[in-house]
């Protein structure tokens, strides 16, 4: 085992350093964990999401060779976190060539890290490549750079796309055939030969050679340019490098899993007691960081709030089953604050928001918790008799009402369920989730808003007055940007032909002036007459053009923008990604009045107006 010791902060330092001050890359900052660009997932799951529209050939403004840390939060296998390896957030090191160097010149820096900078052994390293099928042929060319670097036959894997390719990183985007570097972590010598399916070989780096775009279609066409993604698991690759078993055994967490059984004042930890400390560690880390960022996510029933919700809630209910009652969220949140801002500034920025709503989310859960168990409990005593009948005596959507009514996540209703002997099996399991989902599906369709036909769809009809209630949003849109800052953001709207709604991050409650003032601006706007028109153009061209709204749809595809005041004698006033309807000029709606100004979640407010009173 490697002896060397290293902190995060010196492994970050030596990556970027490495490819930035040796290879020439400029080191660029990470970007948020909420994606910007792409509506199919919620979050950042890898360094190069946020350069797609770079790897589909856009120019990047710091040149063709970037480096970064970039903070990723992957949710596919949250079940599963609680053993030795898995993670929801991690950090992903990553060097990129947007059409500059490809296979050869990546591998060789790759291997010039790992054994010269990591002063990892060739004996403890093995590689895969991509075997080859219909879409592209088998990776020789990598396979030729590993042998020449003198890596033997036996430690180079060629593997199917299932392991050796990778992206895009939502539906449709670059793509391409990888190399997969792996380290071995097991007892003794590394065997002479690799064998992929060893869990003591580790992944610890991965450099994709993009050169596809996957199409909507399912197809793959050659990209304008040959790109190179790398991406390094950073605590995976601190694990090994410390000689530890699990990245919950490094600094990482170290001090977090200390103030957990000071918290629940017990100091060995069997199995199942480990994992429950794993879980709360990995989920209220990644809740830490959902909180910190940029774009306000809190705990919600829908998309990434409800992401976060289940993590927070995840966590206290692991917390109670190692001991911890109270309050604790919050300060373990408080250590991965302090041993993480340094570098993730954010967190320091936005401490406030993390402490308060984590606090917040707590005290609801605890205040839920009680009635839900009780009404959960009932319904089971009411059915006892026809038990034997399976769970469809319930109610269809009554499982998931007890999440949208109580709070309650599903694992705790399995959990329940099981305890009493509902749920005997892994089908019963299934019935119950897959009737959770199917409700829950629903639900977030009927709660996300969304740019284009989504917005459409939020709109009751496309009525006159429904159409002037439309325009009407973005004239408060702009004005709240305005009157309270740039940090307004829409988080959702509803149009009946009587009221709009609309609702938007902004921290704490409107006072009756900037009430007033929002209201004054769009009445001004009113009475301007401002036209409206509109343009279709790429999501790229829209964000050049300083467009608001939901960047919702796919490079390349053309959306509407619609503009605000732009004629011979004025400038615009709003302009917006949107599908319409709208009024031709802001005098039909004659008047604005807004009616309520309230909470709608945890830094969230909401607005109902009407036009023409
Ligand atoms: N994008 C690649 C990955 O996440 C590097 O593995």
């Amino acid at each position: 085992m490697n002896n060397q010791k290293l902190t995060a902060q010196d492994l970050r330092n030596r990556y970027i350093n490495f490819f930035a001050k040796k290879h020439g890359h400029r080191e660029i900052k990470g970007a948020s964990l909420i994606p910007e660009n792409d509506p199919t997932v919620l979050f950042t799951t890898a360094g190069m999401h946020p350069l797609v529209p770079f790897l589909m050939g856009a120019p990047h403004a710091e040149g063709k060779r970037l480096t970064d840390v970039q903070k990723c939060i992957r949710t596919d296998d949250i079940d599963e976190v609680g053993d030795m390896c898995h993670l929801t957030f991690f950090e992903m090191l990553g060097n990129w060539s947007l059409g500059d160097y490809f296979k050869e010149e990546a591998i060789k820096m790759s291997f010039e890290f790992l054994t010269k900078e990591l002063g990892l052994s060739l004996k403890n390293l093995a590689f895969s490549c991509f075997a080859g099928d219909s879409d592209a042929p088998k990776d020789e060319e990598s396979a030729n750079v590993w042998r020449n670097l003198g890596v033997s036959d036996d430690r180079i894997a060629f593997l199917p796309k299932k392991n050796n390719w990778w992206g895009p990183a939502g539906l449709t985007g670059p793509c391409g055939p990888d190399t997969e570097m792996f380290f071995w972590t097991g007892e003794g010598e590394a065997p002479k030969k690799f064998d992929s399916d060893d869990a003591k070989w580790v992944e610890i780096w991965n450099d994709v050679f993009m050169q596809y775009n996957k199409t909507a279609e399912g197809t793959y066409e050659p990209l304008k340019q040959q790109n190179v993604d790398t991406g390094m698991g950073l605590e995976r690759v601190l694990t090994v490098m410390n000689g530890a078993k699990s990245p919950f055994e490094t600094e990482l967490f170290d001090e977090v899993i200390k103030e957990i059984r000071l918290l629940g004042n017990y100091s060995e930890a069997n199995e199942e007691i480990q994992k429950s400390e794993r879980i709360i560690s990995d989920h209220l880390r990644a809740g830490t960081f959902i909180l910190g960022d940029r774009f306000a996510v809190t705990p919600s029933n829908v998309d990434q709030g409800y992401v976060l919700r289940r993590l927070i809630r995840r966590a206290i209910r692991h917390g109670r089953k190692v001991g911890i009652e109270v309050d604790f969220c919050r300060k373990l949140a408080g250590i991965f604050v302090k041993n993480y801002c340094d570098f993730y500034t954010e967190l320091l920025e936005n401490q406030e928001r993390i402490f308060s709503e984590m606090a917040m989310e707590e005290e609801r859960f605890g205040k839920t918790l009680n009635n839900g168990i009780a009404v959960l409990k009932k319904e089971m005593t009411k059915f006892e008799s026809q038990k034997s009948e399976g769970l469809n005596v319930f109610a269809e959507n009554f499982f998931f009402e007890m999440f949208a009514t109580y709070g309650f996540p599903i694992e705790m209703i399995i959990e329940e369920l099981e305890n009493s002997g509902w749920i005997k099996d892994a089908k019963d399991k299934d019935f119950v989730t897959a009737n959770f989902d199917k409700f829950f599906k629903e639900h977030q369709d009927l709660s996300r808003a969304g740019a284009d036909k989504k917005f459409a769809g939020g709109l009751a009809d496309h009525s006159e007055e429904v159409t002037k209630l439309h325009t009407a949003t973005h004239l408060l849109h702009k004005a709240l940007r305005t009157v309270l800052g740039e940090h307004v953001e829409q988080r959702g709207s509803n149009i009946t032909a009587e009221r709009l709604r609309f609702d938007f991050c902004h921290g704490e409650k409107m006072t009756p002036e900037q009430i007033k003032k929002v209201e004054d601006i769009v009445n001004e706007q009113i009475k301007n007459a401002l036209p409206v028109s509109y343009e279709e153009m790429t999501v790229d061209e829209a964000k050049e053009k300083g467009a608001m709204g939901l960047f919702e749809s796919k490079y390349g595809e053309k959306v509407k923008v619609y503009t605000m005041g732009e004629d011979e004698k004025r400038t615009v006033f709003s302009r917006e990604i949107c599908g319409g309807p709208h009024v031709n000029n802001t005098s039909e709606l004659k008047s604005f009045k807004i009616l309520k100004e309230e909470s709608s979640s945890g830094g969230i407010r909401r607005i109902k107006a009407v036009v023409g009173v």
